[in-house]
């Protein structure tokens, strides 16, 4: 399923494993090549974005990390998971439009419910990445039970929001196909601008007041438009002052009803 690419070669394929992510994160410190992709179908300590776990049950979702040699500067590594997240949308055909929305920096929401998880790892040597993982887990044959109580409400997957079983094979096949396809448009110096001028199209937060928090600040307004490199400006309404955060959690705080 995955064409003659680059990206996808090698696979290393577990039935079980602790982590995709690790397991990519040791292949690329020990110098394996650019498009090396794990791939499991079961995760028993998945790991989520700021210290959470990542449930990744058998049979039923995508579960991959891929190795990245990305000629971007650190602090340009939110491009990434931009990136990830508008292949994952074209691969799923929605042309960034209303079925399925980022919510920056990292997920692929549909009804405002979380489908698809994006975690970028990087290691940088001063001015250089040396390499970056890209893991992503993609809910996709779960019903409704079959979520843990703590995400039941928040979680959904391909099968709940089109009525069908998907193959997970010729999903991966589409999804890594297409983060090839526009991984070097992406990260060219043309192509970053584009990447952000669609990210923002088919974010859900643009004119919501939000919170924002990361391990070291929070910041609260209206969220206005994503920079350059991929950071989010909120505006306060009260004083118009503008705040950048390169990453963190975001909380809508007020969702017109008509978009819930
Ligand atoms: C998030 O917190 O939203 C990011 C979740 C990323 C989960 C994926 S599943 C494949 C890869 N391996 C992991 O351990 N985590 C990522």
């Amino acid at each position: 399923m995955l064409g003659p690419g680059r990206f996808g070669t090698p696979l290393h394929f577990f039935e079980t494993v602790d982590s995709t992510q690790s397991v990519a994160l040791d292949l690329a410190k020990r110098g394996c090549p650019e498009g090396t992709l794990v791939v499991a179908d079961e995760q028993s300590e998945g790991m989520g974005r700021m210290g959470r776990t990542w449930h990744s049950a058998r049979g039923m979702g995508l579960w991959l990390s891929l190795v990245l040699r990305p000629h971007i500067s650190p602090s340009e590594g939110g491009l990434l998971a931009a990136w990830a997240g508008l292949a994952v949308l074209k691969a799923l055909d929605t042309g960034g439009g209303s079925w399925a929305r980022l919510k920056w920096p990292n997920d692929v929401l549909v009804n405002s419910r979380k489908l698809c998880g994006i975690l970028v790892n990087a290691k940088s040597v001063g001015e250089v990445i040396k390499y970056a993982v890209v893991g992503l887990g993609m809910n996709v044959n779960h019903d409704g039970c079959d979520f843990p109580s703590d995400i039941a409400s928040t979680a959904t997957s391909l099968r709940m929001a089109r009525g069908q079983i998907s193959d997970r094979a010729v999903l991966l096949g589409e999804v890594v196909r297409e983060m090839e396809h526009t991984y070097h448009k992406a990260l060219s110096n043309d192509g970053r601008e584009s990447i952000v001028a669609d990210a923002q199209r088919a974010s859900v937060l643009m004119g919501k007041e939000i919170t924002v928090k990361s391990h070291t600040s929070s910041l609260s307004g209206i969220a206005t438009r994503l920079d350059a490199d991929g950071a989010l400006v909120v505006v306060d309404p009260r004083t118009g002052c503008e705040g950048r955060i390169l990453t963190g959690d975001v909380e809508m705080v007020r969702v017109r009803e008509e978009e819930q």
